[in-house]
């Protein structure tokens, strides 16, 4: 997620444009630029690194000119420098562009361009745009904006400026949003309501498929025929912290309401339904280079860590490979066996924990292939490795992490499909699997709509001191998952455990005291976990149940209960934790805790 800016009007644009971006750094904030139209010349200034650098960068240099365009990027393609910074330009250095969105043809849309002459200087898709507007260049700078956006396939959210027509500023919306500011004799274009809120609160919010055309004391939106489309101006009532997560109280609770949306990014332009298999063209190994490896290690910590332990349950039952889970804290330090046939996958939200990172270093020293499944462009886990696939989630400011959790799931399962699909899996079987992955964000959604439940039922444990969590095959990881999610944000001390483990011990703790939670949706442990429930209950113990839709036998045994739809089994962890995650939310909420900055925890661990 990017944060875009825009102003055209009678004031100088560069002070503006420099206060909008900084409102939006928590979008993302890997390098930073700006682009004014100064005296008929195109003046561009971008960094790499927070907004400040670039301010620092700017000094007293700041352009002069009452048009342009300022933008502060969370990279997806192309690791954050100062070339790959927006704004980009086109080869005349005349038209000026940013971008917020993934354009998933851009590898082939620059291969034509190059044929037609144009010279690239980064590796991003976006500066693919800014050729294919110049490309089309002839008088109308929305004719030719609208001209390239037929070409392409992704999501974006554009502004657009040209020397050559320096009372206009052109803006287009498909997937990534995007609104008009109004104000007197000036107006804006921003990503994000945070950006204006201090200038204006008239807007007028871009639909997918249109294209605004603004100049200082008028606009007019069309769709991609400039066909003209009348818009309703609203007014913003919210404040700027609120506007920042969407409305929510926290990042949190923003985050766990984005698992739809960011799901959706982590699954674009992966799924073959008709091969039954998955692209990952970033793993940078051949087939035959895949079907080499004689086993999987997985490495991680925390959060990241229960991802891979879910990773190795759908990589041996569905790929066959031989996997194992460690510790990186354990693994840097051990004299693991690793060897060329071992193929080392590092799993990491920030890409920057200090452990995981060692982990990966060791791993290459032993000569094992590795991979990253990380959600940070350009973080040193994701350059250091040998190949990988980005999450695409957007940036997690939660110290909790939960929609990284879910992606990384994903990421795990589409690369099980690609694994399985070379060693055990038939065409039959993997289209299942695609089908199942292509009906998630759905679903999830499905279960965010029921939060509210999920909320009352923590108003009736917010008061317990500990409680336990239980699930068998693949939601085993689940359950110390959201015994994590628990204890790292309420402080309620609580465990996950395997459930047919309760009776080796921790049996011992029930009581009416101890609130129980089983992840049981129905899968091919489910009659194995009732026998759990009734044991819990038999000793008095409270039960709360993740269960699926239409449950009819745990239901009956559970003090409370919430449901999820019904997906395959390995699947089953993206939609069961997500009540966790709102269970634990809600529950610290309650508790008057600190959400989003939990005492003692850092959002990435980069230091031993
Ligand atoms: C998860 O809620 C925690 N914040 C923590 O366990 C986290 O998952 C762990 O530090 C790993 O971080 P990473 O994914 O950025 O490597």
């Amino acid at each position: 997620m990017c944060g875009i800016v825009g102003y055209i009007g009678g004031r100088s644009a560069a002070p503006l444009l420099l206060e909008g971006v900084q409102r939006l750094e928590y979008r993302g904030y890997d390098s930073a630029g700006v682009a004014v139209i100064e005296n008929g010349g195109l003046v561009v200034e971008k960094a790499a690194g927070r907004l400040a650098k670039l301010q620092s960068h700017l000094g007293d240099r700041v352009p002069q000119g009452t048009i342009g365009l300022a933008h502060t990027r969370w990279a997806t393609h192309g690791v954050p420098n100062d070339v790959n910074a927006h704004p980009h330009i086109d080869c005349g250095g005349t038209l000026a562009i940013v971008h917020n969105g993934i354009i998933e043809n851009a590898g082939g849309l620059r291969e034509w361009l190059m044929e037609q002459g144009h010279r690239f200087r980064s590796d991003t898709d976006t500066e693919v745009l800014a050729h294919l507007i110049e490309q089309f260049l002839d008088g109308s700078l929305v004719e030719a904006v609208a001209a390239a956006l037929r070409q392409v396939e992704g999501a974006y959210g554009i502004a657009v400026v040209c020397a050559s027509d320096p009372g206009t500023l052109v803006a287009a919306r498909h997937g990534s949003p995007l609104l008009l500011g109004l104000g007197e004799n000036e107006h804006w274009v921003a990503s994000d309501a945070a950006a204006i809120l201090a200038h204006t609160r008239d807007v007028v919010y871009l639909d997918d498929g249109e294209i605004a055309v603004i100049r200082r004391d008028s606009y007019e939106i069309t769709d991609m025929e400039t066909t003209r489309v009348e818009k309703l101006v609203r007014t913003l009532e919210w404040d700027l912290a609120k506007i920042e997560r969407g409305g929510h109280p926290h990042f949190m609770l923003k985050e766990i309401m984005e698992q739809p949306e960011s799901i959706r990014n982590t699954l674009r332009g992966h799924l073959l339904e008709e091969q039954g298999t998955a692209k990952l063209s970033g793993l940078n190994m051949s087939d035959d280079e895949l079907l080499r490896v004689e086993r999987v290690v997985i490495t991680a910590c925390g959060t990241s860590w229960h991802a891979a332990l879910i990773g190795e349950y759908m990589l041996e039952e569905l790929a066959r490979i031989p996997v194992e889970v460690e510790y990186a804290s354990e693994f840097r330090y051990r004299n693991p066996i690793v060897d060329e046939r071992t193929l080392v996958i590092g799993i990491s939200q920030s890409g920057e924990t200090a452990d995981t990172l060692a982990a990966i270093r060791e791993a290459k020293r032993r000569g094992g292939p590795t991979l990253g499944i990380v959600n940070v462009v350009g973080s040193s886990i994701a350059r250091e490795v040998d190949g990988g696939t980005y999450l695409h989630a957007g940036p997690e400011i939660g110290v909790a992490s939960t929609k990284a959790f879910t992606c990384q799931l994903v990421a795990l399962a589409l690369l099980t499909l690609r694994l399985g699909r070379l060693r055990a899996l038939s065409v039959l079987q993997g289209r299942e699997i695609v089908q199942a992955l292509g009906r998630l964000p759905e679903q999830v959604a499905e279960v965010l709509s029921r939060a509210d439940h999920v909320e009352q039922v923590a108003e009736a444990f917010m008061r317990s001191q500990n409680a336990l969590y239980l699930g068998r095959g693949y939601n085993f990881p689940v359950a110390l998952e959201g015994a994590l999610k628990l204890k790292e944000i309420s402080y309620i001390h609580a465990e996950g455990y395997p459930a047919a483990e309760m009776k080796h011990g921790p049996i011992a703790l029930i009581d009416d005291m101890m609130p129980v939670v089983f992840i049981a949706p129905r899968d091919a442990v489910y009659q194995k976990i009732l026998s759990n429930v009734e044991e819990v209950k038999a000793r008095r113990g409270r039960v709360l149940a993740v269960v699926t839709d239409g449950d009819d036998q745990l239901s009956g045994l559970a003090d409370h209960v919430i449901t999820v739809p019904e997906t395959i089994d390995p699947l089953t962890p993206v939609l069961s934790v997500l009540p966790l995650q709102l269970f634990a939310y809600y529950t610290a909420v309650r508790r008057g805790c600190d959400v989003d900055r939990p005492r003692n925890l850092a959002k990435s661990v980069t230091v031993e």
